[in-house]
């Protein structure tokens, strides 16, 4: 898209948040977002809401070891967080919210949460988050949300997603600014996070925009595979799978497949 070009000042400047994002990092091009905001996060280095933000990521990191595809085009950027312990749980909240809040705000679409840590539109992936922390007793040294959106990509030219992913132009059939997506999505991050210490609750929403609830999954966590209906989301975040034998399986975190 003409214009989309970013840097750290068309990100900052006049931003409405008061820590998110008020220190942007931009690289052209780096290995992982992700590893980068852990060295700026070493001993607290780096102020609370600092973003590091790239436009192509040689080495983007998924879920699971993954690897995730960053071509020109998308949003990659990882936020530093230092929360309280109590929090934690909360941070795939902030972050799934925060991007289907952004979305529609700035596009119009409609998006849905994937259990645990994807964002659809009509059933493709369009968003994946990873939440990286690092824990030391009782105290959390960092955490860090990384957040990849599919924007201005066509899927036509990366045949092997091609079925399970889509970005928002191939949604809207127009390029889509990257600058107003990561604006929006800052000022929704320090929204969310700051209800967190107010006592308030964003698990019912977050919970009420998973399209996972009722359907019949498979979910693989660690080297178990897991069959049954997704029933409900407890308030920290893990899945309450009803087996045929009516018994409950509480699951932590793994990877979903949708039966139906
Ligand atoms: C997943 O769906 O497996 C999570 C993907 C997370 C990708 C983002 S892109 C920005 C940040 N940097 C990375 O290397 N990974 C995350």
């Amino acid at each position: 898209m003409e214009g989309d070009s970013l840097s750290a000042a068309s990100i900052t400047d006049n931003l409405e948040t008061h820590f998110i994002g008020q220190r942007v990092v931009y690289y052209p091009r780096l290995t992982s977002t992700m590893e980068m905001a852990k060295r700026e996060a070493v001993r607290r280095g780096a102020a609370e809401g600092t973003v590091i933000i790239a436009d192509e990521q040689t080495a983007g990191k998924g879920r699971l070891k993954r690897i995730w595809l960053s071509p020109r085009g998308n949003i990659a950027l990882s936020v530093i967080l230092y929360p309280d312990m109590a929090y934690l749980p909360s941070l795939i909240m902030v972050a799934s919210l925060a991007v289907v809040h952004s979305i529609e705000t700035v596009t119009g679409l409609k998006s849905q949460v994937k259990w645990p840590n994807d964002v659809l539109i009509n059933g493709r992936k369009v968003c994946g988050i990873l939440i990286e922390s690092y824990v030391r007793g009782n105290i959390v040294d960092y955490a860090i949300i990384g957040i990849g959106l599919n924007v201005n990509l066509r899927l036509s030219d990366f045949p092997d997603i091609l079925f399970t992913a889509t970005s928002l132009s191939d949604e809207l059939g127009r390029e889509v600014s990257r600058l107003d997506l990561i604006r929006q999505l800052l000022v929704e991050i320090e929204r969310l996070y700051l209800v967190l210490p107010t006592g308030g609750s964003i698990y019912e929403e977050w919970r009420d925009s998973l399209v996972t609830l009722g359907k019949r999954v498979s979910v693989k966590s660690g080297k178990t595979i897991y069959e049954g209906v997704a029933k409900s989301v407890t308030i920290d975040g893990s899945l309450l799978l009803r087996h045929p034998d009516g018994s409950l399986t509480k699951i932590v975190s793994g990877d979903v497949t949708l039966c139906e």
